[in-house]
């Protein structure tokens, strides 16, 4: 790894102690290791203005719960911002853009990202002028934006290209083709009546690269058929799709 290639992701959070076991396991500790990516966590308590840190307050207007104040936001990002060169803001919010591979994939490329997770009933909308993107994990409210910060940095560090070795790698995934991934299987070839496939035992990898393909198909047209909408399919996808049709037909 070349010096200064690493990828810098900054965290602002007011429970950093949240990502310890993140941060501390697997392919994201790997990569740490190897110098692939560094991430920096930040409590948003120690930009507080007060000695209490304290970060939320009533919102104008009344109603309840307490929401994010910008002081201690816009302070920590502004800190941050000045150790290094500035890098992407993204705010966690359910009001966000919905993410997926796409999303990950173009968080990816870029060298310097800060993530701000928000807490609460939300935050002082003045926040989001801070912010070059905001993003949603779905469409549920989860505590606060520590575990979609966590979900988002999982699913774009393993694409950093080094991070997963050559047998993990990232272009085998279900998703990063567009479809939904093939069956797999692994010992014993019988477990409980279910038996493996045939054709996986057969070592014919032109056969075995046919089938997993149109398991794939099938799984996606029976399951998620909209992802079909916004892939170029080959001929062979094509190919393969008509026949899944013929035979669903002959099922009904
Ligand atoms: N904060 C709370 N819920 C969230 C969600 N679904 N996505 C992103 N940030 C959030």
């Amino acid at each position: 790894m070349k010096e200064g290639s690493s990828v810098r992701i900054d965290v602002l959070t007011i429970f950093p102690g949240m990502f310890d076991g993140f941060l501390d396991e697997s392919i994201i500790k790997r990569a740490q290791e190897r110098g692939l990516i560094q991430i920096f966590l930040h409590d948003i308590r120690q930009y507080a203005q007060d000695k209490h840190g304290t970060v939320d307050d009533y919102p104008f207007g009344g109603g309840p719960g307490m929401i994010f104040k910008p002081e201690p936001v816009f302070r920590a990002v502004e800190a941050v911002q000045s150790q290094a060169s500035p890098g992407l803001v993204v705010l966690l919010t359910p009001q966000g853009e919905h993410y997926e591979q796409r999303i990950a994939k173009s968080l990816a490329v870029g060298k310097r990202l800060l993530f701000i997770c928000g807490r609460y009933k939300g935050l002082d909308d003045r926040i989001r002028t801070i912010a070059d993107r905001e993003i949603s994990i779905g469409d549920y409210v989860l505590t606060g934006g520590e575990l979609p910060a966590m979900v988002v940095i999982d699913s774009m560090v393993r694409l950093i290209p080094g991070v997963l070795g050559d047998e993990e790698s990232a272009w085998n995934d279900s998703f990063f083709q567009g479809i939904l991934d093939a069956p797999q299987f692994t010992r014993p070839r019988v477990f409980r009546d279910l038996s493996v496939p045939e054709v996986l035992l057969s070592g014919d990898h032109e056969q075995i690269r046919i089938w997993r393909k149109k398991e794939a198909l099938r799984k996606t047209l029976q399951r998620r058929p909209d992802l079909l909408e916004n892939i170029s399919l080959k001929k062979e996808d094509k190919r393969l799709i008509a026949q899944i049709k013929k035979e669903n037909r002959g099922i009904e």
